[in-house]
């Protein structure tokens, strides 16, 4: 039996490698066939723990109950009608994300880095001075995988081949206030950050640099665009990170989360921003789909009544868990970073076997970025059990490759 699953898995395999762009490293765990809450389930019958939840977008874990009949629901109403129609979902979603964050208006859209391209033409058109265009991001940051996004970052891994990029944009070093001072000038529309950067290592900024770039922003007249599209929807403790570390930015981008597990991003804004935006100016066919948003409804539903307060409650306690083993292995966990549940475990040259023992031995799933961060953004769902499941295989690998 076990042999014929693994036969029809190593098929798959074959077939996927034969018709689809080679662009992704899939994990040795071949097909998934079903997953539900904290666990994804193979083909030859294995259960593993998701603590990356789909990189950060299944808020209420796999299949939610509520979210899939909503969904459903939605379904039997209707798919797609396209943004000539009024819908219903949109802006009842819309209205739920005013609310919970204070922003006066939402453009919705199906991802991330759409989201980002969005806010960088908000920005130019918000100014509209052919003297006014420039778009600065940080060093080692992460916004997406189109030009806009790729024009604002410097990691050779994600722009080799690329060129060239977007004109009239720059990178300054992060958390180097110097840099960012002359990065920036009138000539600036826009500057992006990610407050705890997450593709990049789970990295935080400083108060110093905050203030650095508010005053920037004072002197230069330009927009603080905040990416939220990682750390946005609750994950950290608070509805948007930015909330946590003193930033007002002028624009907010979030993705991920917000659609539980359907493609939806949302660019955020004030009213007097958002109106630069005029009919016909700006749009997308896809964007604010009416299944995505009514599954959007559902997450927000879940982290008013009860995930924000789960996260409050059990992040203190895995951060302080996590620590403990920092100090039983200090030769192997250089440090733990973060906020919520949006951690980085940076290790000192293990990250990669641990994954993958995590992965064979224990059956977690988690995800190294930053070559030697283990990043973690479980379900918003998680409680002491799967904390408990995590820690456990951790501690194990920590035991054995000490040894
Ligand atoms: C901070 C941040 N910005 C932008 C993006 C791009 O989002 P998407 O992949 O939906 O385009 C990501 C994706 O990982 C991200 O983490």
């Amino acid at each position: 039996m076990t042999e014929t699953l693994e036969a029809v898995s190593v098929e798959v395999a074959e077939r996927e490698k034969q018709t689809i762009f080679q662009t992704y490293e899939r994990l040795p765990i071949g097909e998934v066939m079903s997953a539900s809450g904290s666990y994804l389930y193979t083909q030859d019958g294995k259960r593993y723990l998701d603590a990356i939840a789909g990189l950060g977008v299944n808020a209420l874990g796999h299949s939610d109950p509520a979210l899939v009949l909503a969904v459903q629901q939605q379904a039997e109403r209707y798919l797609h009608l396209s943004n000539l129609y009024l819908q219903g979902p949109q802006v009842r979603l819309a209205e739920q994300l005013t609310r919970m964050t204070g922003w006066d208006k939402v453009f919705f859209t199906n991802s991330g880095t759409e989201a980002v391209e969005g806010a960088f033409k908000l920005a130019r058109k918000y100014f509209s001075d052919p003297n006014k265009v420039g778009l600065v991001g940080l060093s080692n940051g992460f916004h997406g995988r189109t030009y806009g996004p790729l024009s604002v970052m410097d990691k050779p891994k994600y722009r080799e081949g690329f060129g060239p990029f977007v004109p009239n944009t720059a990178v300054a070093d992060v958390l180097d206030v110097a840099s960012l001072r002359a990065s920036v000038s009138e000539a600036t529309a826009a500057v992006i950050v990610e407050v705890i950067q997450g593709e990049g290592g789970i990295h935080e900024m400083t108060e110093e640099f905050v203030i650095a770039l508010h005053e920037l922003r004072e002197q230069y007249g330009f927009l603080i665009i905040a990416d939220e599209i990682q750390s946005g929807v609750g994950r950290t403790g608070t509805f948007f990170a930015y909330e946590q570390f003193g930033l007002a930015p002028d624009i907010v981008v979030c993705a991920k989360a917000i659609g539980g597990g359907l493609p939806l991003g949302a660019i955020l804004t004030s009213n007097t921003i958002a109106s630069v935006f005029t009919p016909g100016s700006h749009g997308t066919t896809f964007g604010g789909n009416a299944l995505a948003c009514a599954a959007g409804s559902i997450v927000l539903d879940r982290l008013a009544a009860d995930l924000q307060e789960n996260i409050l409650r059990l992040a203190p306690l895995f951060f302080s868990k996590l620590g403990e083993l920092r100090e039983r292995y200090p030769g192997m966990i250089h440090s733990v970073r973060g906020k919520g549940f949006m951690i980085g475990i940076e290790m000192h040259g293990s990250a990669k076997q641990i994954a993958q023992g995590l992965l064979t031995e224990h059956h977690i799933i988690v995800n190294v970025t930053g070559n030697e961060v283990i990043r973690l953004l479980p379900p918003l769902v998680w409680s002491e059990r799967e904390i408990n499941e995590f820690l456990y295989g951790f501690e194990c690998m920590l035991k054995t490759l000490r040894n």
